[in-house]
């Protein structure tokens, strides 16, 4: 597969190419301050299992891009609580705030120095919220306030499976049509929910399409459009053994939301379908985010070749938390070594300890090294940014300003 980034050819000068670690395994470096820099990088999607560090790139990747000149907003989805108070974000109220605290570009971060005030605002998502403001925005009054209220659009709205996904997808093309018409922001930035299995924001459209064109809605459906003499003795028969196991009022429930529903459908459809033309764009680029553990590169390499099936512009592969090496060029031979000639001699204890740390710390960057040289391999052109663990979560700004300063390899 081929990794492009926007405006970019693979061969581009930002590609930087050096021995990865201890490995010895040349692997592309991904150039984070080329990407988060161009101007025709307009939107950077942060995908990746879960618990990997795809809100904590994205925050860390739009305070960067803001300090560095860009107009940026930032789309984040279930943020830690104090990193979301950080950034100013603790409500839910879908509407993009500004952050405050922000630093000026300076010529010495590679910014435009005076050009614009600094401007990053973030967003939390509020999945049920989105979906209320689409039904509204594309149903009558008076048939939204049906749809709104309907029992079964209530639970479809804040639980079923990909809805978040789903609506991730929805707020980014409202984002992104806003930006269009006003130039509100120059950059957007990202983040993905959780997903249980890879990519679930991209099935989710057609999930949700498939679900709503499904026969078993199909079928409920008929009778709340048709008079009822029209109903097929079989269709009768059906609707009648629903009524007893779902009772009356349940059914004539599902039938209206269906029946309501249905006329947005065809928005959804191609909005989804648009936002989908969206992400396939040149302006966009995909970061995989994953960490240096075998199922999250497992997962990162099926994320990789998804991307390149759907056409989706792949940036390069971020592996987040990789364990600092040690101080000191002592292999782990070495110190293994060390520690059965010091045996079980008193007084040695500390020195013991120190050693046997060093060398599991150090067959640990080993190992880690030794993943991402295998990813590489079976991967060759994806441009990868490994960020070391810090000793602390992420929680404010200079976290996540130290995170940026990682990501683009300072
Ligand atoms: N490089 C890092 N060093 C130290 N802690 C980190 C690093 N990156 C992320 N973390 C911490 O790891 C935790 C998980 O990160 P984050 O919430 O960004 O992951 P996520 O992929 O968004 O998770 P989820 O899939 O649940 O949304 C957070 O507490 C965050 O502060
Ligand atoms: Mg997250």
């Amino acid at each position: 597969m081929t990794a492009h980034s926007p405006g970019h050819a693979p061969s581009s000068p930002r590609l930087r190419v050096g021995p990865l670690a201890s490995t010895g395994v040349d692997t592309l470096s991904l150039d984070i301050d080329a990407l988060i820099d161009d101007p025709a990088t307009g939107i950077i999607v942060c995908c990746g299992s879960g618990g990997v560090g795809k809100t904590t790139t994205s925050a860390a990747l739009a305070l960067r891009a803001a300090e560095r000149g860009r107009n940026v907003v930032v789309l984040t989805i279930d943020p830690a609580r104090r990193l979301a108070q950080s950034m100013g974000i603790a409500e839910l109220d879908n509407t993009p705030r500004p952050v405050a605290g922000l630093r000026w570009p300076t010529a010495s971060a590679g910014g435009k120095p005076g050009k614009t005030e600094p401007r990053m605002d973030a967003m939390m998502l509020d999945m049920k919220r989105t979906f209320d403001e689409v039904v509204v925005s594309q149903a009558s009054p008076e048939r939204a306030r049906q749809i709104l209220e309907n029992p079964f659009y209530v639970a479809l709205s804040s639980s079923f499976a990909g809805t978040q996904e789903y609506m991730a997808m929805e707020k980014l093309g409202q984002i992104h049509r806003d930006a269009e018409a006003d130039g509100t922001y120059d950059l957007i930035v990202v983040d993905t929910p959780p997903s249980r299995s890879a990519l679930d924001f991209l099935d989710a459209p057609e999930r949700l399409s498939s679900f709503l064109d499904g026969r078993f809605i199909r079928l409920l459906l008929a009778p709340a459009r048709g008079p009822a003499r029209l109903m097929t003795a079989g269709l009768t028969l059906v609707t009648n053994a629903l009524t007893k196991v779902l009772g009356a009022q349940v059914l004539r429930d599902l039938q209206t939301f269906v029946a309501a529903f249905d006329t947005l459908f065809g928005g959804f459809r191609q909005r989804a379908q648009k936002t989908f033309e969206l992400l396939q764009a040149d302006g966009t680029a995909f970061l995989v985010v994953a960490s240096p553990e075998p199922d999250a590169l497992r997962e990162a390499a099926y994320f990789v070749e998804r991307l390149s099936a759907d056409g989706m512009p792949l940036a390069g592969l971020i592996v987040n938390r990789a364990t600092q090496p040690p101080e000191g060029d002592l292999s782990a031979e070495e110190a293994l070594a060390a520690l059965s000639r010091l045996g079980k001699r008193s007084g040695h204890q500390v020195t013991a300890g120190l050693l046997r740390l060093h060398a599991d710390r150090t067959r640990m960057v080993e190992r880690e090294a030794l993943l991402r040289e295998r990813f590489a391999a079976a991967h060759p052109d994806v441009p990868t940014a490994v960020v070391p663990a810090l000793s602390t979560d992420v929680h404010d700004l200079e976290g996540l300003r130290r995170v940026g300063t990682l990501l683009a390899g300072e």
